[in-house]
C-alpha cells in the first residue's frame, strides 16, 4: 500500500510517498481503509523533529476517517464495515494516518457523524476533540460568561467558536487578514486583529481564555482574566507563577482523542451546532503541496488529504 513516510527530520523535502506492507489489525486495534485525513500542526512538528524519540521510517498523519476492514482480538465496540473517525497517529499504538490502510486502537475511534462525508470527518478529529475537551471538561463554559479564543481562525478555534456560541458565551477572538470576517461569520462577538491591536489593553474581567497560540500571547492573557478565571493553553506549559499572581487557574491541555470525546463531538456535529470547515482538499499524491499550504499560514479551517 502507499504511505507517506519520513526517514529523517526536515522540511517538506523530507516527505516521501512509499510502498509498504499493509498493516494488520493487531490485538485491541482495527484495520481501516483510510478515505481521508488532514494536516495538523503536530504532523509538521513531528516532521521537523520537535517530537523526540520517533523511530524511522515513520508514517506521518494523525486524523483519520474510513471504513473498518478487519477487527483485532478483543475489539467489541466496532464491526467490519463501520464508518469510523479518530486518531491514527503512529506515536500512540496506531500505524499512521497518511496511508491507504491504518491500524488503530479501538479506543481512539468512534462511529462517524451520520451527516458527514469522509473528507469532513477526517478534518474534524484533533481540532474537534481539543475544543470539546477544553470548553466542556476544563473551562466548563457557562451561558453569559466571557471567553477570549486565541487563534480563532485556525482548526481548533473554528470549532471552539461554534461550541462557545451554542453555549451562549460572549466570545472575543484574535485573528488577522481574511480570518477576521471568517471568525465573525462563525459567531465571534468581537475580533481583535492580532497584528495591529493589543488584546491585553482592550479586554478585562474575562472568565476564560482558550489559547491555541502560546508564547507571549499566553503570558499576556493572564491580565485580562478576572480573579477565579481560567486559562487553558494547547501550546504553552502551565505558568503557575502567573496563575498565582492573578488568582486564576492555568491548564496546559494534552488532548485525549478517545471514543468518549469523539462521541461528544459527534453529537455537536449531528445536531448542526458544529460545522466542519475545509479550506482545501488535496489528493494523496499532492501531500507536499498540502504541507506547504498549511505552513504558508492564512488557512481558515482545515487542509484535507483525500486518500481513497
Ligand atoms: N496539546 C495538544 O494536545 C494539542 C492538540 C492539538 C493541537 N495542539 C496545538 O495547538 C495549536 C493550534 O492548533 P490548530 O490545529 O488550531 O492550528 P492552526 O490551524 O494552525 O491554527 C492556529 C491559528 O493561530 C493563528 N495565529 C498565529 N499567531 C497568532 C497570534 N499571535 N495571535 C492570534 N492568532 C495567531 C493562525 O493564524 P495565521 O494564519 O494568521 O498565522 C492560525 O489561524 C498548534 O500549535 C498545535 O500543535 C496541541
Amino acid at each position: 500500500m502507499k504511505a507517506v513516510q519520513i526517514t529523517r527530520h526536515g522540511h517538506v523535502d523530507a516527505v516521501k510517498i512509499v510502498d509498504i506492507e499493509k498493516p494488520k489489525a493487531g490485538k485491541g486495534n482495527v484495520l481501516i481503509k483510510v478515505y481521508a485525513s488532514c494536516i495538523n500542526p503536530i504532523d509538521i512538528k513531528i516532521r521537523e523533529g520537535a517530537v523526540p524519540n520517533i523511530a524511522f521510517p515513520f508514517t506521518l498523519g494523525s486524523d483519520v476517517a474510513g471504513v473498518v476492514t478487519e477487527i483485532g482480538e478483543g475489539v467489541e465496540s466496532i464491526a467490519i464495515g463501520n464508518k469510523v473517525y479518530g486518531q491514527a497517529i503512529a506515536l500512540a499504538g496506531a500505524s499512521g494516518a497518511f496511508a491507504e490502510f491504518a491500524s488503530v486502537p479501538a479506543g481512539m475511534l468512534a462511529k462517524m457523524p451520520k451527516n458527514l462525508d469522509f473528507n469532513h470527518a477526517g478534518a474534524a478529529v484533533l481540532t474537534g476533540t481539543s475544543a470539546v475537551q477544553a470548553l466542556l471538561e476544563h473551562i466548563k463554559l457557562q451561558p453569559g460568561q466571557k471567553i477570549l479564543i486565541h487563534g480563532a481562525a485556525g482548526g481548533i478555534g473554528t470549532i471552539a467558536i461554534q461550541i462557545a456560541k451554542h453555549i451562549g458565551a460572549y466570545i472575543a477572538t484574535t485573528a488577522t487578514g481574511e480570518g477576521i470576517d471568517y471568525v465573525k461569520k462563525l459567531g465571534a462577538s468581537e475580533v481583535i486583529d492580532y497584528k495591529h491591536q493589543a488584546f491585553d489593553e482592550m479586554l478585562q474581567g474575562y472568565d476564560a481564555v482558550f489559547d491555541t497560540v502560546g508564547g507571549q500571547t499566553y503570558e499576556k492573557s493572564f491580565k485580562i482574566l478576572k480573579r477565579g478565571g481560567i486559562i487553558v493553553s494547547m501550546v504553552a506549559a502551565q505558568n503557575q507563577k502567573l496563575a498565582d499572581e492573578h488568582g486564576v487557574s492555568a491548564i496546559s491541555q494534552w488532548t485525549k482523542v478517545t471514543t468518549r470525546n469523539l462521541n461528544m463531538l459527534t453529537k455537536f456535529i449531528e445536531d448542526s451546532i458544529v460545522r466542519v470547515h475545509i479550506d482545501k482538499i488535496y489528493s494523496f499524491d499532492r501531500i507536499k503541496e498540502a504541507f506547504e499550504e498549511q505552513e504558508s499560514g492564512n488557512v481558515n479551517g482545515k487542509i484535507v488529504i483525500a486518500i481513497h
